[in-house]
């Protein structure tokens, strides 16, 4: 066979090992492998290598993706899909491996709707695809951001301030959750929860009165009440990076506390460097799984993790839908608010 595969949407550490698994796993088929780059845009633009095993045999431990991403819609472009299909009629390519989050994986659910012979590979920082219980990127963006978050503890106790940490994840808030636990955060913010600054400004000064010090976590996607008008890109996803969340946080927080706050926005350091090995192992197993879906023509399916199972669960199942924070979690939240 011939099988393509492309990675689309905000890159995360653990794509290359994906990348890796599906070539192992076509080579040991008898395969070509067809690297598309930059996701949908490269299809639509026909922009592809050959992958042989010298392309990722070292890319195990690196992050990003080798075939680069975009965030092209080919169903916002006129005649995208049109170009789509004749690219991959072009370049003979019998399968298509998809690797990416809601946006990549809900182009791919349509394809397949269409009778394009394509199977998912789910990748995101943010944690919030349906149908699997986790997505490889996650566990390497939480390590880097708990370990921002220590680095901001030593400094916050040295000058006896308030700080908040910004964390990505769009509407969900696993990061920000993870992060706040782990991290032992005072406060922590997740979309899937007004805030109530209140509560908070009373919490954060009993906090600092005791220890001389407190942090807070807050997701890029919580409600602020205001609603201006924000860039949206072709998956309608305004850009939260320029929300300004941190900054207004910190500033309530200085203002209705009297205490000396500093705010960080972790920002794009959470998606880059090596993949955690939890990373690494999900995604390549991930890999390896999409190519036996192909030779089982298991089409218009996703390989996901059910408890230590890579599994196949329909497109369907995974898109449209987000995974967000559930009120377990947000009890455990209140546990840790003592
Ligand atoms: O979806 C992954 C993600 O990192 C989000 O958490 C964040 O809001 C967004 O991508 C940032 O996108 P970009 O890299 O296009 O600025």
């Amino acid at each position: 066979m011939r099988i393509g595969i492309l990675t689309g949407g905000g890159d995360c550490p653990g794509i290359n090992p994906a990348i890796k698994g599906v070539v192992y796993k076509a080579l040991s088929y008898g395969d070509e492998i067809v690297g598309i780059e930059e996701g949908w845009k490269g299809l639509i633009e026909g922009k592809s290598r050959n992958l042989s095993l010298g392309d990722v045999e070292d890319i195990i431990n690196v992050g990003g993706t080798i075939l680069f991403t975009s965030r092209t819609n080919p169903f916002k472009i006129e005649g995208g899909v049109e170009r789509v299909i004749g690219n991959l009629k072009k370049l003979k390519i019998d399968a298509l491996v998809a690797i990416g989050g809601d946006d990549t994986l809900g182009v791919a659910m349509r394809l397949s709707k269409l009778n394009i012979p394509v199977v998912g590979v789910p990748k995101t920082m943010d944690n919030d695809l349906s149908g699997t219980d986790f997505t490889f990127g996650f566990d390497t963006s939480v390590e880097v951001a708990v370990d921002a978050l220590e680095r901001l503890r030593d400094t916050a106790r040295s000058h006896k301030r308030i700080i908040v940490l910004e964390v990505m994840g769009r509407e969900a808030g696993w990061v920000a959750l993870y992060t706040g636990i782990a991290g032992g955060a005072d406060w922590t913010l997740v979309p899937e929860e007004k805030p109530d600054f209140e509560k908070m400004f009373v919490y954060l000064k009993k906090t600092y009165n005791r220890k001389g010090y407190a942090l807070v976590v807050v997701s890029e996607g919580i409600a602020l009440g205001n609603s201006e008008e924000r860039e949206i890109d072709q998956f309608g996803h305004a850009l939260l990076q320029r929300k300004g969340v941190c900054q207004f946080v910190g500033e309530l927080i200085e203002k209705n506390t009297g205490i000396s706050v500093r705010s960080a926005v972790i920002g794009h350091i959470q998606r880059g460097g090596p993949p955690t090995v939890f990373d690494r192992i999900l995604a390549l197993r991930a890999g390896v799984k999409a190519v036996e879906m192909i030779h089982k023509g298991e089409f218009g399916r996703m390989a996901a993790l059910a408890g230590n199972k890579i599994i196949s669960v329909p497109l369907e199942d995974a898109v449209g839908r987000l995974k967000l924070v559930s009120s377990d979690w947000l009890e455990l939240l209140e546990v840790l608010k003592a």
